[in-house]
């Protein structure tokens, strides 16, 4: 068996290198817990993500997939299939939306969102057809395409990459003047994250959904929230919308929805939204394929059912309080809200990256996200002992 260095090697001479990723080759998962080629345990902070809140191999997400690989893995959207239908039921049940849309990837799904938006804007708000704008934060991440990347403002994200998708203006996150400054009467859309991930855990203030909501509805422009990664109970609702009470005109999910072992992203929206796609206008050869959305269906009833949500805001509070507890001369700030928490670190602590290092030979797979900021997203299965396990280890860490 090739130990894990020459894989690192492999990996390395044979792949593009557009990853850093840890010094870890995995091979085996279970729960909140994977092993390394060596055998030795580590227990799993990261969640790809936040992609797998039911943990490595949930067993009723794989005896699904395994069933549903055994029955019909795909149609393409020429046929209908027995399973998508159930799933756009579940989508639009769990959201309070009306239609949904099924694609692969978080990125497609924004893509889909975006061209909601604008078809929308065109033929029900009356925007003249090509001069559509849509406003997004700086500091967001929607992914990696062409059109998504145009309305980033990471400049590693872009640069090299041009040229780029017209009809976006960046605005300051969290600042509901610059969101009525921004909006003309060609503006179709807002998009933004409810917690910005991937810039480092940013919070909004309370109140600032509601106060989006309020804009968009006055000055009719939609609201895309992309929950791809705050969704499915992460943050302790079901969306995080809900901490506001407020509903999106669009949602965009992706990562959990697909119960860690199958990509499934979707949209969902109001029908007066939805009901811009008619047959022929957009599609995925892959999106809402049976063995997807058996997986998707499966991880639903099981977020559901093992009311994981609900243990992740109980559990969240417990590890923000914990965390806010360390005592540290590098941490500046500890953020978050349910299961999706960040610990700042000061400038003086020379970055996140050592830390995460020196976390991986401790036993717990964390990730650095924007140099300063250690991310914690564990599994929403995770026990509290598997969270102080997590906490010893921080506080050694961080000591
Ligand atoms: C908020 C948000 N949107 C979109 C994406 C892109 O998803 P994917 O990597 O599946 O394309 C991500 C991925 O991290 C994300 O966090």
């Amino acid at each position: 068996m090739p130990n894990g260095a020459s894989l690192i090697e492999k990996a390395e001479r044979y792949g593009a290198h557009n990853y850093k990723p840890l010094p870890v080759v995995i091979t085996r998962g279970d729960g909140v817990w994977v092993w390394d080629v060596d055998g030795k345990r580590y227990m799993d902070m990261l969640s790809a993500y936040s992609a797998l809140s039911h943990g490595h191999r949930h067993p009723k997400v794989i005896d699904a997939l395994i069933r549903q690989a055994q029955q019909l893995t795909l149609t393409s959207r020429a046929f209908h299939n027995d399973q998508l239908g159930e799933l756009a039921e579940r989508v639009c049940k769990l959201s309070g939306l009306d239609r949904m849309l099924p694609m692969n990837t978080g990125a497609e799904a924004v893509e889909t969102a975006i061209k909601a938006a604008r078809k929308w804007g065109y033929e029900v708000k009356g925007v003249p057809e090509g001069h559509a704008r849509i406003v997004a934060c700086t500091n967001n991440f929607h992914g990696r395409t062409i059109s998504v990347i145009s309305f980033s403002s990471e400049a590693e994200y872009r640069a090299g990459f041009g040229p780029f998708t017209p009809g976006f203006d960046l605005i300051e996150f969290n600042d509901t003047g610059a969101l009525e400054t921004a909006i003309s009467d060609k503006t179709v859309a807002f998009i933004v994250e409810p917690i910005q991930g991937e810039s480092g855990i940013r919070m909004p203030s309370p109140g600032y959904l509601k106060k989006v909501r309020k804009i968009c509805d006055e000055r009719r422009v939609l609201l895309i929230l992309d929950e791809v990664q705050t969704g499915f109970g992460r943050t302790g609702k079901m969306f995080c919308y809900e901490h506001e009470g407020i509903k999106p005109d669009i949602l965009v999910m992706g990562k959990a929805l697909g119960g860690g072992v199958y990509p499934v992203s979707a949209i969902a929206g109001r029908e007066e939204v939805m009901k811009v796609f008619t047959p022929g206008t957009h599609g995925s050869t892959f999106g809402g394929n049976p063995l997807g959305a058996a997986v998707a269906n499966a991880a639903l009833d099981a977020l559901v059912d093992e009311q994981l949500t609900e243990r992740a805001a109980a559990n969240g509070r417990f590890l923000l309080e914990q965390a806010r507890a360390i005592e540290s001369p590098h941490v500046a700030d500890v953020r978050g809200l349910g299961l999706l928490i960040g610990i700042d670190l000061k400038p003086s602590a020379g970055g996140a990256r050592r830390f995460c290092e020196a976390l991986m030979h401790d036993g717990l797979l964390c990730k650095e996200t924007h140099e300063t900021v250690i991310r914690l997203a564990p599994p929403l299965i995770a026990s509290k002992t598997d969270l102080e396990f997590a906490l010893s280890r921080l506080r050694r860490a961080l000591a």
